[in-house]
């Protein structure tokens, strides 16, 4: 599929870092899938939704019109949920908490996935997620699976939510991006894994920018598989 990057990997190991720098450096837009299954997650907790509820998340799902604005200064696409800005409400710990839960649903995983492919029809977007490489655009140009140990990436998002002023102890974060890494592999839909056609990047002691060069020089040696 021309000019679509999917990438792929566990919480915390920089995809959308990652997809922020690459997408500016490449011209292409980004599409952050994660924010997607957030924000119906934090619908869902506003409105009192059962997250058990797979029915009733389901018609959440394809009654939530969801948007994004291009790129801010800093990379991100503000995402807009039903004619709102909720950038900044799904990076709440309590949808942390919960969005595996709402993500597991494959009731909401179609509708996502769907309205994700429509995004990614005009090309040259990198699009970063779970199941981008095995389900949303099996065909994609080039596949990436990011990755990084487990304690590097807790101590990423451990400064992450520092900065944000959140007071969470490193245990507590370490805890639950495990807790999400098992859900998120383990489901019985699309579970988190790396497909064959993949490449495997480590990114445990590479900078960011280290990251940026070294799949550039990838896509510029033209190793994908388009
Ligand atoms: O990448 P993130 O932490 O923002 O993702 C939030 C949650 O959504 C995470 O638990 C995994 C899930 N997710 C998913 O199941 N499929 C995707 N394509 C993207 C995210």
């Amino acid at each position: 599929m021309a000019g679509v990057i999917a990438i792929d990997g566990p919480a915390g190991a920089g995809k959308s870092t990652l997809s922020r720098l690459l997408a500016r450096e490449l011209g292409y837009r980004h599409l952050d899938t994660g924010a997607m299954y957030r924000a119906i997650t934090w619908l869902a907790i506003e409105r009192g939704i059962d997250l058990n509820n797979e029915e009733a998340l389901t018609e959440l799902a394809r009654e939530t019109e969801i948007k994004f604005l291009p790129a801010d200064s800093n990379g991100v696409c503000p995402i807009i949920v039903n004619g709102q800005d909720l950038t900044n409400e799904i990076r709440k710990p309590l949808v942390n908490k919960y969005v595996s839960l709402v993500a597991r649903i494959e009731g909401v995983r179609e509708v996502m996935v769907k309205l994700q492919r429509k995004m990614a029809e005009e090309g040259e977007i990198i699009i970063d997620g779970r199941d981008i490489g095995s389900r949303v655009v099996p065909n994609a140009d080039l596949k990436l699976f990011i990755t990084a140990s487990l304690e590097e990436r807790a101590r990423r998002r451990f400064n992450e939510l520092k900065e944000k002023n959140l007071d969470l102890k490193f245990k507590e974060v370490r805890e639950e991006i495990a807790r999400r890494d098992k859900i998120d592999s383990e489901r019985e839909v699309s579970p988190l894994v790396r497909v064959e056609d993949a490449l495997l990047i480590d990114t445990t002691d590479l900078s960011i920018e280290e990251v940026v060069k070294k799949i550039k020089t990838i896509i510029d040696k033209g190793e994908s598989n388009g």
